[in-house]
């Protein structure tokens, strides 16, 4: 949390309703040959450099394409980064909010312990805060859902063009230096589809801009004559 710029002496009970969830539900990496698990952000702000920079600068690959040459990552479960950037974040939505509704036990009211899906329970999960039916929020939840599983799609029939052109050009020739960037870019989309494709789910929350960027950037690439030769 430091890491992240979060002082947890400042944090409120409402803070906590997050950050205790986000102890596990976070994107990792295990360093170097010590293989101390680290958390891949910085002060700046993890959003663009945890993709970016992972490599450069954590100096950390899970493998290497054996096609394209590119160093490549796995996504693990970055539910925390999802929400942080999303809507019910900016709106001090917690995690528990969502995930351990309260419920009346006699004449107390408890956080429900059955950690699940929301879409399970709508009306406690979704309905103390908005008025939609239940039907209308599960709606525009799988509309989302389905929205960003599409650019998904798209973005990832990308990338395997992509690694197709490299490896061409590798074949006519090419050079690691001239290959160094279109490799990096390969690695680092491949990474933020991961984002997407572990928090799906969490599309429903989070700007599907970045996404819809790096289609575009491929798609020049793809345009790069030069590659074939
Ligand atoms: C100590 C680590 C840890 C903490 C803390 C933790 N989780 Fe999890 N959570 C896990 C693991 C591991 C799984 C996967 C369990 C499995 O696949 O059987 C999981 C699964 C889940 C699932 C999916 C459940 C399902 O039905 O598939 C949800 C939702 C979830 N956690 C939400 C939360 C929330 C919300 C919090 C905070 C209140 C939280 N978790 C705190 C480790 C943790
Ligand atoms: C605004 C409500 C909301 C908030 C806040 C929220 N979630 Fe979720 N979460 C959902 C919904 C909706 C799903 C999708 C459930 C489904 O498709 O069945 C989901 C799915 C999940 C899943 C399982 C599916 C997956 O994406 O792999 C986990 C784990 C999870 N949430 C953890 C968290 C954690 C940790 C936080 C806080 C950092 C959090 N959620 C905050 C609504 C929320
Ligand atoms: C603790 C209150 C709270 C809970 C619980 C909650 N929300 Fe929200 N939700 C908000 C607030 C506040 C906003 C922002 C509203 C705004 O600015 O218009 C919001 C926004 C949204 C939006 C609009 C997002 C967008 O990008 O336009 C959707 C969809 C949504 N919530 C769905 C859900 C669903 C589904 C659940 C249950 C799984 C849920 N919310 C649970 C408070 C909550």
């Amino acid at each position: 949390m430091k890491a992240r710029g979060i002082d947890l002496s400042q944090a409120t009970r409402q803070d906590m309703r997050t950050y205790v969830c986000a102890q596990c539900h976070v994107e990792y990496y295990f360093a170097g040959d010590t293989q101390v698990a680290g958390v891949p952000v910085d002060q700046k702000g993890w959003r663009s450099r945890i993709s970016r920079n992972i490599t450069t600068r954590f100096g950390f690959k899970d493998w290497v394409h054996k096609d394209s040459g590119a160093p490549m990552l796995k996504m693990q479960h970055p539910e925390f980064e999802m929400w942080s950037s999303g809507i019910h974040a900016k709106s001090g939505v917690t995690c528990a909010d969502c995930h351990m509704p309260y419920v009346r036990e006699g004449a107390i009211k408890v956080s429900d312990h059955w950690v699940r899906s929301p879409l399970t329970d709508l009306s406690r999960a979704c309905q103390t805060c908005h008025r939609q039916s239940e039907a209308e929020l599960k709606s525009r939840v799988l509309d989302i859902q389905n929205k960003t599983h599409d650019l998904i799609d798209k973005t990832e029939s990308a990338i395997v063009d992509a690694i197709d052109v490299i490896a061409a050009a590798q074949k006519s020739g090419a050079t690691d230096a001239e290959l160094a960037k279109a490799a990096r870019f390969s690695s680092q989309s491949k990474y933020a589809v991961g984002f997407r494709v572990v928090g799906e789910q969490h599309g429903a929350f989070t700007v599907r801009k970045k996404l819809r960027g790096f289609l575009r950037r491929q798609s020049t690439m793809r345009g790069k004559r030069r590659w074939r030769r």
